[in-house]
């Protein structure tokens, strides 16, 4: 599917852009040549945002039509038990924040639903939808949902309201259910990729169907996180700076310049002036072969953004993102079955567990380097160290 406008070749991130930051930052990326920007309901500054297209627009500093705005339906308002007007309304509150009457892309954030739109404590105060350690608050109801929001996603396209549709955060499986139920593909998958995680095999997918990749956290995110494998954030890391030193760019500047040469699109987010000319001042300069290559060699599937492993996502599967041994312990625990794909990268890791749970009694599988089936029944407590009585349904690790 082509998208209505080329997609720019990076855009400027919104996300913790906080209120009285993000309207200079947007100023600002425009004037200096960004005609991407990323925004999301999600990051409850879209009115801000909007003050500053509302600002270039009405000055002709830019026309509408050179810009390229896309948004994302927060999971509060899916499609849910049917009722597709939380959709609706999201939207135009959307359009009405951000001064527009179109959007370019539009996109489902997270690949799940909560029951309530919002949820408040007794003093009125609204509850947030994660907590401050990044899991979800357990006042929402939450359950994989992605179908409904789909459609009524291609049927908001259709009455021209959003150029573009897309997804967010969706793993090949979940593509691949939207392909089999003869839905046309989303224009984008806007994903977390830098080199500690580089998701090859989704790149390689959304490749193969014509499905833009933007990268989201291309700097490796504000949290940052410092995995074990490497001690430090992206940012900070040797080899970052190490190139950064020799081609005399910034440590940013080579992230974005790797991320580019990936085929995918990055969405550096600063609300500082000065990296944001910066981060977008890439052209005239190459990563030599041997840069790209160490900077390859950085892949360790660190991910600082986590999704919910609902129940029911796909024919009664359920899936977890790549994360670590505990992670996958968890999937087994839950699940009678563990879907390994794209092993290559961590597969001495998963191998190595695998390989236990596949030498344990009770355990069957097999399966190669890139896919990997495990299927347990009726598996030792001691060999997972954990209650096993609820192995009913189906787990899968997907994108390790
Ligand atoms: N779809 C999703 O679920 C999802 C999830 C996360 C993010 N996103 C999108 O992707 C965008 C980017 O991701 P992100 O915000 O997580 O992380 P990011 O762009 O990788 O990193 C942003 C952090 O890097 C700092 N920074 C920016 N330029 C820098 C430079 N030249 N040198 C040093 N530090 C620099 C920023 O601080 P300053 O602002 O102070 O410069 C900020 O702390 C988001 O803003 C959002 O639009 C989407």
């Amino acid at each position: 599917m082509s998208l209505p406008l080329p997609l720019p070749p990076l855009g400027l991130g919104t996300f913790k852009s906080s209120p009285g930051e993000v309207t200079s930052a947007v100023l600002h990326a425009v004037r200096s040549g960004y005609r991407l920007i990323d925004c999301a309901a999600g990051y409850q500054n879209e009115t801000e945002v909007g003050a500053a297209l509302a600002t270039l627009i009405s000055s002709n500093a830019i026309k509408r039509d050179e810009l390229y705005v896309s948004s994302k339906l927060w999971q509060t308002h899916h499609a849910y038990g049917g009722d597709e007007s939380r959709c609706e309304a999201a939207l135009s509150a959307t359009l009405s924040d951000l001064n527009l009457d179109y959007l370019d892309l539009l996109l489902i954030h997270w690949p799940f639903a909560s029951e309530q739109l919002a949820v408040q404590t007794e003093d009125g105060t609204p509850e947030p939808f994660r907590l401050a350690d990044g899991s979800l608050n357990p006042v929402f109801t939450v359950r994989t949902e992605y179908l409904a929001t789909y459609r009524w996603l291609l049927s908001a396209k259709a009455r021209g309201v959003v150029k573009a549709v897309g997804v967010s955060n969706f793993t090949i499986e979940q593509m691949e259910h939207l392909r089999e139920e003869g839905l046309e593909a989303p224009a984008v998958n806007q994903v977390e990729h830098h080199p500690y995680l580089q998701q090859r095999a989704l790149l390689s997918y959304c490749a193969s169907r014509g499905i833009r990749v933007m990268a989201y956290s291309p700097l490796g995110s504000a949290s940052g996180k410092k995995p074990a494998a490497h001690g430090c954030a992206l940012l900070e890391h040797a080899v970052v700076l190490d190139v950064s030193k020799k081609l005399k760019k910034t440590a940013a500047q080579v992230l974005v310049k790797w991320a580019l040469g990936k085929g995918v699109v990055p969405l550096p987010k600063s609300v500082s002036e000065e990296r944001i000319r910066t981060n977008a001042d890439v052209d005239g300069w190459e990563l030599e072969s041997a840069d790209v290559a160490a900077l390859d060699g950085l892949e360790c599937g660190c991910r600082n953004f986590r999704s919910y492993a609902g129940e029911g996502w796909h024919g009664g599967e359920r899936w977890v993102e790549k994360g670590d041994d505990r992670d996958l312990v968890q999937a087994l625990v839950k699940g009678a079955r563990v879907v390994c794909v794209g092993l290559e990268g961590v597969r001495d890791k998963y191998n190595g567990l695998v390989g236990t749970l596949l030498s344990a009694p009770g355990v069957s599988g097999g399966g190669g380097e890139s896919r990997c089936l495990v299927e347990l029944h009726d598996v030792p407590d001691k060999v997972l160290n954990v209650k096993t009585e609820n192995l009913r349904a189906v787990a899968a690790v997907s994108d390790v």
